[in-house]
């Protein structure tokens, strides 16, 4: 047999040619950290399905901004638990509401520090559906558009740098963009929830936000899990009612909307990396099962060969600390 001419290990000898071949690199600056709002003061509860995950009063968030920054972390999301909830989802899109007063605190504390905001109604409505109901129970698209745009302009008029609409309705990215410029609010980017999947890995996310519908699911309006070219569709319409950045949600059963996505469309493009992927981990982690650091870190390098430009993730501040080392 002829002695082989190839041999790929020549360039895995050593940590030295390993990176200097690494393809993929993962940074700090890739990462959005989601935080969860609530009233009160002096309030940091950890939520019991997310493992070092917490819900944080408003007077905790400059200290967790300093961390963040510390860390090499740019960005937050910010999820608010109103006081009071309702049919409407008033507390949604009201001038002192949760999460515009979040925004207004971290501002205060550090105007350099970019904030996004998730902008739905499903964390305001009393029975927890992403937007205003019919007589029968279903979510009424049109109006509800309505009452997206005003809570994304509020956010931005709180100083909110992005906001990101996670509720799948049809044609919101442009009903957002029209109200944000109409309010001056142009240079404000959009990064949209294009295509978010009906999933069962938002569990441990609708205990931290409270956010659980209280009757039926989602499946009338987010996507089904066994869509590709429906994606592309989603996407597609999102960037031409002007979104900035793109987004696949969850990430890790969706590495192949990630590549479709960025192949096809060229925008920057997010993966939210949902918190049933963070819990898994975690509960595997907590067992002894798996090496935690390894398992992320491999996961979220994957997101990035994937053609991920920017990662919403829980393990945001722990991956960070294992890039430093
Ligand atoms: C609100 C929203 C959800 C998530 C982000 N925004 C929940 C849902 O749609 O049910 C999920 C995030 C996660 O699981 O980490 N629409
Ligand atoms: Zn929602």
């Amino acid at each position: 047999m002829p002695f082989p001419t190839h041999r790929p290990r020549r360039l895995r000898a050593n940590e030295t040619i390993r990176s200097m071949v690494r393809e993929t690199s993962l940074s700090p600056s890739d990462f959005i950290y989601p935080l969860f709002v609530k009233p009160g003061s002096g309030l940091k509860d950890e939520i019991g399905s997310m493992p070092g995950q917490y819900q944080l009063s408003i007077d905790m968030l400059p200290a967790e901004i300093d961390e963040l920054k510390a860390l090499g972390i740019p960005a937050v999301i910010l999820f608010g638990l109103p006081s009071v909830k309702d049919e409407v989802g008033s507390e949604a899109y009201d001038e002192h509401g949760i999460v515009q007063e979040a925004i207004r605190a971290i501002k205060a504390h550090d105007p350099e520090f970019y904030v996004l905001t998730d902008v739905c109604m499903c964390e305001y409505t009393s029975h927890g559906h992403c937007g205003i109901l019919d007589e029968r129970g279903c979510v009424i698209n049109d109006v509800t558009l309505e009452l997206l745009a005003k809570e994304a302009v509020s956010h931005a008029e709180a100083g909110a740098d992005m906001v990101a609409p996670s509720d799948m309705m049809d044609g919101r990215v442009a009903a957002i963009r029209s109200a944000l410029d109409a309010e001056g609010f142009q240079d404000v980017p959009i990064m949209a929830y294009s295509a978010k999947y009906a999933s069962g890995y938002y569990g441990p996310f609708r205990d931290a936000a409270d956010s659980a519908p209280a009757f039926g699911d989602r499946r009338g309006y987010q996507m089904d899990p066994a869509n590709s070219d429906e994606a592309m569709r989603e996407v597609e319409l999102d960037i031409e009612e002007g979104a900035d950045i793109v987004m696949v949600k969850p990430a890790l059963a969706y590495m192949d909307i990630i590549r479709r996505v960025k192949e096809e469309f060229e925008l920057p493009t997010a993966a939210y990396n949902v918190s049933g992927e963070y819990s898994m981990v975690k509960a595997a982690a907590a067992n002894d099962w798996i090496d935690e650091k390894r398992v992320v870190l491999e996961t979220l390098v994957g997101f990035k060969r994937a053609g991920a430009d920017l990662i919403l993730t829980y393990h945001a501040k722990d991956a960070a600390r294992w890039l430093k080392e």
